[in-house]
């Protein structure tokens, strides 16, 4: 078998298993994860362990587009159980501030448990000696004391995606006390901000009383002389982006610009377009955008002849019930305000249950005036992010939300808080009559941002850490 001085580790592989009648084929994955790291893996050379996102199937390890993608199989049951359960229906929702219920059941926390336990042994296989493995986000949190204790050779980072919640949240989890030894099996363990890795030295605090001092934890070991001794593991924020220039190329392409013109005309030239693009979760306040979109109409602010609010809603995860019921509440409300407020031709909100290639995405962000980011909590939302990167013309406004990571470095947007449904309709209103140098200035600040801080600075500043965090040990990456 192959081995290799650079090894991600993640729930999913940057691509998707489809099986048809007449073979199959491998198509992009979706969310933010993948669309982050696809870059680092092109000029790194490694490898990316991960799940081929199909049940029952095995796969042999393949090459693609220069990385060395080898899949783990999940069976039916463990995709119900560790997949859609402990991750997706207990971390996910507690992680995110129980905006849902999360559910606690020890049948899915154990296959939580065997299945870290497999990744963690096909990540070894493929590591060289003194390899470097990174490890990514919540459906792997056992992962880094698993490989740390198959193999004290490997350097190990941790990237956690999506929120780490408040002590007073996460304490409810009954196996609050397994996670944080799993992720403290990590040399550097990475969060999107410094909110959440202070949750995290809190809840580590709590829980085992290790003395924190600002990034380092302090964890007790012994050594392999029987010892006692200190190992430190870092624990700080380090925000995610964005492939900037993939955007800024794509929304320079005639082609491109071309389409964001037919899209409006599509639109029927509505005076407003407004754009939100989102994995169809509920974490991501779709409902209280449509509700303030749909209360604008109402109270005549805003009319269906002028204004359009295009909601692409990608599917996810439809088999958990949470995302079942979310569905059915988002398209009863777009049938409501589109039968009650629309007319001919112009139906108010134009939603979309579908997913789009990158192309198609920055033609929508062209097209659209304002963008609408309202998730209740969000580890990082890279659409913002990809939102500024399309706007090379310097138009359009960034409305987002306070409870997005990105809104620690993206100040210059309007920032709301989507629970305020009057503050919501008043930045929207804001957005749309906000004078053209304002607006420019707004976006030339954003713009500078997100590029001098895109994703290949995120993961350069990740390595630095981590590789300076063994001394001794020579990590290659
Ligand atoms: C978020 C998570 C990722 C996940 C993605 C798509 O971005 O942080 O870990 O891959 O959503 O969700 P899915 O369940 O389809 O992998």
């Amino acid at each position: 078998e192959r081995t290799f001085s650079f090894v991600v580790v993640s729930n999913r592989l940057p691509v998707d298993r489809v099986e048809t009648a007449d073979g199959g084929s491998w198509n992009r994955s979706p969310g933010g994860l993948v669309t982050a790291l696809e870059p680092i893996m092109a000029i790194n050379d490694g490898a990316w362990v991960g799940w081929p996102g199909i049940a029952d199937h095995e796969y042999e390890p393949f090459d693609s587009e220069g990385s060395w993608l080898v899949p783990v199989g999940l069976s039916e049951r463990e995709v119900a159980d560790y997949y859609e359960g402990f991750s997706n229906d207990t971390l996910w929702p507690l992680y995110h501030d129980v905006i849902a219920q999360p559910g606690y059941h020890r049948i899915w926390w154990e296959a939580y448990a065997a299945v870290n336990q497999r990744f963690a042994e096909a990540a070894v296989r493929v590591a060289e000696h003194g390899a470097t493995v990174w490890v990514q986000d919540y459906q792997l949190q056992l992962v880094p004391a698993m490989i740390r204790k198959l193999r004290p050779d490997i350097v190990i980072g941790f990237f956690n995606h999506i929120p780490f919640p408040a002590y007073g949240i996460y304490s409810q989890l009954p196996w609050r006390r397994q996670i944080l030894e799993g992720l403290l099996g990590a040399d550097v363990i990475g969060f999107q901000r410094a909110a959440d890795a202070g949750n995290f030295a809190r809840a580590v605090r709590r829980l085992f009383g290790y003395s924190t001092k600002g990034t380092v934890v302090q964890v007790p070991e012994t050594a392999s002389d029987g010892s006692q001794r200190l190992r430190p593991v870092i624990a700080r924020a380090f925000p995610i982006s964005i492939e900037t220039s993939a955007y800024s190329d794509l929304a320079k392409r005639p082609d491109v610009q071309e389409r964001a013109k037919q899209i409006r005309d599509e639109l029927g030239n509505p005076t407003i377009v407004m754009l939100g693009v989102d994995r169809l979760d509920y974490t991501k306040g779709i409902a209280h955008r449509m509700k303030a979109f749909g209360e604008l109409l109402e109270d005549g602010r805003l009319r269906s002849e002028d204004a359009v609010l295009v909601q692409v809603a990608s599917p996810s995860r439809e088999r958990v019930e949470t995302y079942r019921a979310l569905r059915d509440e988002i398209e009863l409300m777009v049938g409501r305000i589109n039968g009650d407020f629309g007319a001919i031709g112009h139906p108010g909100i134009s939603y979309l249950h579908h997913s789009y290639p990158r192309e198609e995405m920055v033609a929508m962000f062209l097209a659209a005036d304002v963008m609408l980011v309202t998730a209740l909590r969000d580890g990082m939302n890279l659409v913002a992010k990809e939102y500024v990167a399309s706007r090379i013309d310097n138009g359009g406004v960034l409305i987002l939300s306070e409870f997005a990571g990105a809104s620690d470095e993206l100040k210059s947007a309007l920032l709301i808080n989507p629970h305020d449904i009057d503050g919501v309709k008043d930045a929207i209103m804001t957005a749309i009559g906000m004078p053209a140098r304002e607006r420019a200035n707004r976006m030339r600040a954003l713009r500078r941002r997100v590029i001098e801080h895109d994703v290949d600075r995120w993961s350069a500043d990740f390595l630095a850490v981590l590789a300076r965090s063994r001394p001794g040990t020579s990590s290659s990456v």
